[in-house]
């Protein structure tokens, strides 16, 4: 994987910083209409194609979104999070919908807390990015599939082009510090094939935001709001191909950020 590796104390260093910072907006992330709604997730649970007597294990479940409209269609769901106060939010709003197969654990998906081969079913959706070394997390995530066990991951991505991935990367953690790095389509590739999975199926998808209303999910004040419009318009290019920015001179910027959403099959080895 290209970038930076962090080394243990900067990866612990980056995992407190992203407890602390979603310790502190679990409710706007539980409420997130981005989160929550739109064609993704639809998409994302039609690609794990799930089973009444699946066990699933949702990484990374923040407001519980994904684990929450997978419950009704497996027998149970093991919601974890780095977070302890956004599993409290998460399972807050599953007593709310009266769900009852959800279980909520604390837990860091690059060490999981599981046995071998525990899950028919592994689920990570749009966190990638916050994890400091990634291909752990994919590694682990193959280590608790049954054999042929099938993981569906949704993530940002950043453009193949070094620089533009950089600048991509940068907005994003001028954002939300603890945003370690999104990768490139072709990394997330590679992580996948080292892990030990096959990947079945992958399909592309951009999401338009806000950037006023992204960013003050994470607690953005006006200044740092301000600069990440000045980047936006900055953006040339590669990343501004990728980021397509629109109403910079109106004030109310928008950009899209482009996902991938994979399903993959743990190889029997
Ligand atoms: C954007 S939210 C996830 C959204 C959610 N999966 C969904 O579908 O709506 C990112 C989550 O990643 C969690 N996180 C960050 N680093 C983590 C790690 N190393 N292990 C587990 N969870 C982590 C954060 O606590 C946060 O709840």
């Amino acid at each position: 994987m290209s970038g930076q590796t962090p080394d243990d104390g900067e990866a612990q260093d980056a995992k407190e910083l992203s407890r602390e910072r979603f310790g502190r907006f679990a409710h706007e992330y539980v409420t997130s209409r981005a989160h929550a709604e739109g064609r993704d997730l639809q998409l994302f649970l039609e690609m794990a194609n799930p089973d009444l007597d699946w066990f699933a294990l949702d990484v990374a479940t923040g407001g519980g979104h994904t684990a929450l409209a997978l419950a009704p269609q497996v027998r149970e769901v093991v919601a974890a999070d780095l977070t302890p106060q956004m599993l409290e939010a998460a399972q807050e709003r599953a007593t709310e919908m009266g769900v009852t197969n959800v279980r909520f654990v604390v837990a860091d998906a690059e060490d999981l807390p599981f046995e071998d081969g525990s899950f028919d079913l592994v689920t990570c959706r749009i966190a990638t990015h916050h994890f400091p070394h990634p291909d752990a997390f994919f590694s682990e995530a193959a280590r608790v599939l049954k054999p042929v066990g099938r993981l569906v991951f949704q993530d940002q991505i950043v453009p193949e082009d070094d620089e533009a991935a950089r600048f991509v990367n940068d907005f994003e953690r001028t954002r939300d510090p603890s945003h370690s790095r999104a990768l490139s389509e072709t990394e997330v590739y590679a992580a996948l094939q080292t892990a030990g999975f096959e990947v079945l199926r992958i399909e592309r998808v951009s999401k338009r935001h806000d950037l006023a209303e992204w960013a003050r999910m994470q607690g953005c004040e006006d200044e740092t709001i301000g600069r990440l419009g000045e980047m936006a318009g900055e953006a040339s290019g590669a990343a501004a191909d990728w980021m397509e920015p629109r109403g910079l001179s109106s004030g109310g910027v928008s950009f899209a950020i482009r996902h991938v959403i994979i399903a993959a099959r743990r190889l029997w080895t």
